[in-house]
């Protein structure tokens, strides 16, 4: 089957279908791509944990070539994982049948096989890309052709910052208002096109996390003295990256970056007991960035629920921003502007 689902999604060359007894066709396998984001104003805390609505508004950047692919067999003997060709089993499984069941509660078994081209759960946004394409290739498989912003409030409810991820370019992810949460999703601020800049990972390790986002987030929201004050000055920063962004004013959207993670950071360490994710190349990569800029280069660091440091430059500089980063680190990607989750 080939056909033009609402909103532009296509299902064609990596779905197969099958007729239903009731005779109406139905896509049983959907293989869907996404890339994953980072936030430039963070997500770190929630409203509500069950319906996983964040605390503060964010602001995140999509990331090519860094991406996930998964494919998701709807209908299979029994329930299967597989990612990067490892069997999935425990928490990890179980959080993944949870988000099935939200896509169809009297869901058969499900196979799923996905695949990062990067580090997974290595603070590199790599649920973000996890649970978008996942919510894209699921919802797929099970015969439903969500639009955009059905499939944020899905990917949601598997990572949080899943639901910036299914669209490319700029994007803003807002609180819930509402008690069921529906309005909490992400919105595009600027398309892919609309600016072209440079983001450079300092790989100051690819290992997996000893803390999980979640957990860490939890944790801090519980214990820090400091949350209040992040909470409120949230939706500012927001609204602050946003006229940033459509000005196209890289020095006005590093400033605030900055200062959205810093504020993050610090409410991590003030968490009982402390959230350290920085390893000591963290904190040279940084004040090699402070360094950089203060020669005139355009340089802004964030970091996110690990030790690395992510680099926000133009492509004009990227060269000389990454040959300044591998004085500290032995890897630096170098990644761009991604576009949206997509059927493949
Ligand atoms: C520091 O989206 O991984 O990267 O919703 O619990 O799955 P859950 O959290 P997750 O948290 C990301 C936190 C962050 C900041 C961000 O991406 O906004």
């Amino acid at each position: 089957m080939v056909g033009m689902f609402p909103m532009g999604f296509t299902v064609g060359a990596g779905s197969k279908s099958t007729q239903n007894r009731r005779g109406y066709t139905r896509v049983m396998k959907a293989t869907a791509l996404a890339h994953p984001n980072i936030a430039l104003i963070k997500y770190w805390g929630k409203h509500d944990r069950v319906l996983n609505t964040p605390a503060v508004p964010s602001l995140s950047v999509t990331l090519a070539p860094f991406k996930t692919e998964t494919s998701v067999t709807w209908g299979t003997p029994i329930d299967h994982f597989v990612i990067n060709g490892v069997t999935v089993a425990g928490d990890a499984s179980a959080r993944v049948a949870q988000f099935l069941d939200l896509i169809d509660p009297k869901r058969p078994p499900v196979a799923i096989e996905s695949h990062n081209n990067f580090p997974t759960a290595a603070g590199l946004a790599s649920s973000s890309s996890a649970f978008a394409a996942l919510a894209l290739a699921a919802s797929t498989a099970a015969g439903q052709a969500l639009n955009p912003t059905a499939l944020s409030i899905l990917a949601r409810q598997g990572s949080g910052s899943a639901s910036r991820s299914v669209w490319g370019g700029f994007v803003s992810w807002t609180t819930a208002d509402r008690e069921d949460g529906t309005d909490s999703h992400g919105h595009p601020i600027a398309p892919k096109d609309h600016w072209d800049l440079a983001v450079l990972v300092a790989l100051v390790s690819d290992q997996k996390k000893a803390v999980s986002s979640r957990d860490g987030m939890n944790l801090t929201q519980e214990t820090s003295p400091l949350f209040g004050g992040w909470e409120a000055s949230g939706p500012a920063d927001v609204a602050e990256a946003k006229a940033a962004i459509l000005a196209k004013d890289l020095s006005r959207l590093g400033t605030v970056m900055e200062h959205s993670t810093m504020k993050m950071v610090a409410t991590m360490f003030s968490a009982q007991p402390a959230v350290i994710y920085m390893q000591p190349a963290t904190v040279a990569v940084l004040h090699a960035v402070r360094a950089l800029r203060a020669k005139g280069i355009p340089a802004w660091a964030t970091m996110d629920a690990g030790p690395n440091v992510k680099v926000l430059t133009t492509p004009q500089a990227a060269h000389q921003v990454e040959a300044t980063l591998l004085q500290h680190v032995k890897t630096v990607h170098t990644l761009s502007v991604g576009g949206p989750a997509r059927l493949i």
